[in-house]
């Protein structure tokens, strides 16, 4: 048998990956309104005052809006080729419906894009990423108005055209899938009683796939070089036994998944959902020319996050039960798991890798993976990050593998390469980072910066672009 070279292409992306609403903090400065994730300490919308009254960590982030060029200095050194962040919506258009945009929030994204590049760092950005304008929710409903479609359409094409020369890489929205699971989070969704939960869901998704479809469109006339990808939250589920129809309910919750990946690249509503559709009671209202705006302009690339895997079971009453970011299923036995829950499986990154390529033939990116941990600091300031140096290790020799296998890979960014707010508990106790930010659950810190072990591990990674995996 001859030998298989494993190795990861010239010019991999690789990097970090954040979103604006969970470091970026100074949330009422530069003309900056309110969003989602400013009125919801926990993913739940409260009423207004007693929102405002909670301790929100998302209020402060880690102060990055003040501190990104000593950021980005970490990040320079630690070799970044790339750097992915979001656009914050508020910062450009405050309650999500003006006619004209804010221009210094555009000019706080120059200014951060500009520092970027001063490192020869590639920005990847997310248009839209878990932060919609609350004005949005609160006068249109969010995404389940069909309006919104014309109000992402104008920020999506003011921000194209604005950072044309320093933006190559886009995606339009963060984990679109999680407005089935997160739908406050995802979609901006309010549910009123008695409403139609999953026919909101559905129509709300429906009108992401069209203003998506529309920046697709939008990024392609504006500036043909750049590239433009959807972003799934990946959830590969595996059946609990080889018993038929457990395999089938593991494929049916993948396509769940997969459905968003599927309207995204190749532009088409496949025949399984509207099956679904069917036997669900779930009508998409549609207009005339969506299917065709859909047809017409599908993403280039494939972007996904990927976390932990997920079991099926027909009978799950009896098994025991894992947590999981937004999805809890069944306890894979022969996997460990992380301190929120979350199964760690990084062979699972090899499968979700294959899948994705052998359904698109696309290019993937991964543009999220890590381990959210609790970290210590020693008496001598160090901190011994050795399990995040495991998990991410074990994770990219899989991804080196799936290269192996024929997979077009073009980058790899590992969400929170400095510690940030957590998307799904609000908090800071659960860290990702390369490095640590001194600032706690309770609101208390300096927010200094320190470098943790795993930082010079990464480090050493991208300078052997992988070799040393
Ligand atoms: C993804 C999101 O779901 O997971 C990020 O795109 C999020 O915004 C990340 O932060 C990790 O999840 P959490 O809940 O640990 O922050």
């Amino acid at each position: 048998m001859s030998k298989i070279e494993k190795t990861f292409p010239e010019n991999f992306l690789w990097g970090g990956a954040v979103a604006a609403n969970q470091l970026e903090g100074a949330y009422n400065v530069g003309g900056k309104g309110l969003s989602t994730a400013d009125v919801s300490p926990d993913g739940i919308l409260y009423p207004f005052d007693e929102a405002m009254s909670k301790l929100n960590l998302y209020h402060d982030g880690i102060d990055f809006y003040h501190r990104y060029k000593e950021d980005i200095a970490l990040f320079a050194e630690m070799g970044f080729k790339c750097f992915r962040t979001s656009i914050a919506w508020t910062r450009i258009f405050p309650n999500g419906d003006e006619l004209e945009p804010n221009e210094e929030g555009l000019k706080f994204y120059d200014d951060l894009f500009d520092e970027l590049l001063k490192y020869n760092i590639e920005p990847v950005v997310t248009i839209s990423h878990y932060e919609m304008p609350l004005g949005l929710v609160k006068n249109y409903g969010g995404w389940k108005n069909r309006e919104l479609i014309g109000f992402y359409e104008r920020y999506a094409k003011i921000v194209l055209e604005r950072f044309k020369d320093k933006v190559k890489y886009w995606m339009t929205f963060n984990e679109i899938n999680v407005v089935l699971h997160a739908p406050f989070t995802g979609g901006g969704l309010v549910f009123e009683e008695g409403e139609n939960k999953k026919n909101s869901m559905y129509q709300a998704a429906h009108h992401q796939f069209v203003a998506s479809a529309l920046a697709v469109k939008a990024c392609h006339e504006i500036n043909p070089e750049a590239k433009i990808g959807c972003m799934i939250a990946s959830m590969l589920t595996y059946p609990f036994t080889c018993n038929p129809d457990d395999a089938f309910a593991a494929m049916e919750q993948d396509r769940k998944t997969l459905f968003f990946s599927d309207v995204q690249a190749r532009g088409i509503y496949p025949g399984y959902m509207k099956r679904y559709f069917k036997e669900n009671d779930i009508t998409i209202v549609m207009e005339e020319g969506d299917e065709e705006i859909l047809k017409q302009h599908p993403v280039d690339y494939i972007g996904f996050s990927y976390y932990m895997s997920f079991v099926a079971s027909t009978a799950p009453e009896d098994l025991e039960k894992a947590d999981g970011n937004l999805l809890n299923g069944v306890k894979n036995p022969y996997l460990q798991s992380s301190e929120w829950g979350w199964q760690i499986d990084p062979k699972g990154l090899r499968t979700v890798l294959n899948q994705l390529y052998d359904r698109y033939q696309k290019p993937l990116f991964i543009v999220e993976n890590g381990l959210g941990a609790v970290d210590v600091v020693e008496e001598d300031g160090s901190i011994q990050d050795d399990y995040r140096i495991d998990y991410l290790h074990a994770h990219l020799k899989e991804a080196k593998e799936a290269i192996a296998d024929g997979v077009d890979l073009i980058g790899y960014t590992s969400w929170g390469p400095i510690d940030l707010v957590s998307a799904s508990t609000a908090e800071l106790k659960k860290r990702y980072g390369f490095i640590y930010v001194d600032r706690d659950n309770e609101g208390n810190g300096t927010f200094n910066r320190v470098k943790k072990k795993s930082f010079d591990w990464y480090k050493n990674v991208i300078a052997s672009n992988g070799a040393s995996l």
